[in-house]
């Protein structure tokens, strides 16, 4: 089995702090492996396990991971307590700092992976991480809606952009469905309320333009037509990390009749996100074994707006990740 490190920028961050404490959950055996889909592959495909991940990565609030975890509240005090001396012993490097090497030496890792999940509309930030990855030769994985200067990372393998963790992925299930019964979609109307940290930033009209446009652009592709499209995000901070989000579908139906769709859902975002983000480090982490380089298209099934563009239909996508994987599992 192979030690795997991965640095995250933004590591007090709601989803990081959740990853790392839920990475901390698992290694002890507390928590089942839910909404995993690396896990079925550790034995077949030496994924690292639990026990031979390392985290660190760089966060000005230089918060411990278990205030940082308390503070964001994603999971509760109690679940956290078996853990509370590995998460209080993690603080951040401070913003930008160049550790990778020495981080590598010390814990006599295989692979180190970078992970982006700085905050929306922090490109700079984001392109100097992206930079620090291909001067160490770490695999990079883009989580955030952030432009990262992806030609920077051409010798290495990356994965990206902005995670589809919820109601985007639940489009990307949708639409394809009703595209496949031979319903036409007049229009669709998505809003949600999100009230941590992100929703401050994706709910700002400038700052979270990257993110309106991700949840925008794949409807039309995947039904084949422009159907009405409207996307909204609200920062409503009683809701805290705990999303609420609807959809309305306005659709047509045999006879020309209105068949209408209102899904209703609630979910803590990180809670979606902190796996899919397991999952990520893992696979690129096979990736870079394979001694593969550039873009990582069969992982585009965790991301809005994936590099190399369509397809966002969901079911091929998770076509191409199991085809990737049967190819490595012969190789
Ligand atoms: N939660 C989800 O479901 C979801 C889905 C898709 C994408 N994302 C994206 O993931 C990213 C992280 O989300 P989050 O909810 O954890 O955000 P967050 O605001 O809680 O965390 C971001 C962290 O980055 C830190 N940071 C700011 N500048 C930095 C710098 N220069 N270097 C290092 N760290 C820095 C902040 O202090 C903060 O702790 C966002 O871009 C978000 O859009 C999240």
């Amino acid at each position: 089995m192979k030690r795997l490190g991965v640095c995250i920028a933004g590591l007090d961050g709601a989803v990081a702090s959740t990853m790392v404490a839920g990475a901390a959950l698992l290694r002890r055996g507390l928590v089942q492996p839910i909404g995993l889909l690396s896990e079925p592959y550790t034995q077949s495909h030496a994924l690292a396990r639990w026990d031979d991940i390392v985290f660190a990565g760089w966060d000005p609030r230089s918060e411990t991971i278990h205030d940082a975890a308390l503070r964001h509240g994603v999971i509760g005090p109690c679940k956290l307590k078996p853990v509370r001396r590995d998460l209080a012993a993690l603080k951040p490097w401070p913003a930008g700092a160049d550790r990778i090497a020495s981080f590598r030496r010390e814990h006599k890792l295989d692979t180190v992976v970078v992970l982006n999940l700085l905050p929306t509309a922090q490109p700079a930030a984001s392109k100097q991480y992206a930079r620090l990855a291909a001067k160490h030769g770490c695999p990079f994985v883009n989580f955030t809606p952030n432009d990262c200067g992806e030609r920077a990372l051409r010798d290495v393998p990356f994965a990206g952009r902005d995670g589809k963790t919820g109601q985007t992925w639940l489009k990307s299930v949708l639409a394809p469905a009703l595209r496949d019964r031979g319903l036409r979609v007049a229009g669709w109307f998505s809003t949600n309320l999100l009230g941590n940290e992100d929703g401050k930033v994706v709910g700002h009209p400038q700052l979270g333009e990257a993110k309106i446009r991700d949840k925008s652009k794949l409807l039309g592709e995947m039904l084949g037509y422009e159907p009405v499209h409207t996307v909204r995000i609200e920062y409503f901070p009683p809701r805290g990390d705990t999303k609420e989000s609807w959809d309305y579908i306005e659709a047509e139906g045999f006879l020309g009749q209105p068949v209408q769709f209102r899904i209703s859902a609630r979910y803590p975002d990180s809670i979606l996100a902190a796996p899919m983000c397991l999952d990520l480090c893992r696979f690129i982490a096979l990736a870079a074994r394979r001694g593969e380089r550039g873009n990582q298209a069969w992982l585009s099934l965790y991301f809005k707006a994936p590099y190399g563009g369509p397809p966002h239909d969901f079911f091929q996508q998770e076509q191409a990740l199991r085809r990737y994987l049967a190819g490595a599992a012969s190789s």
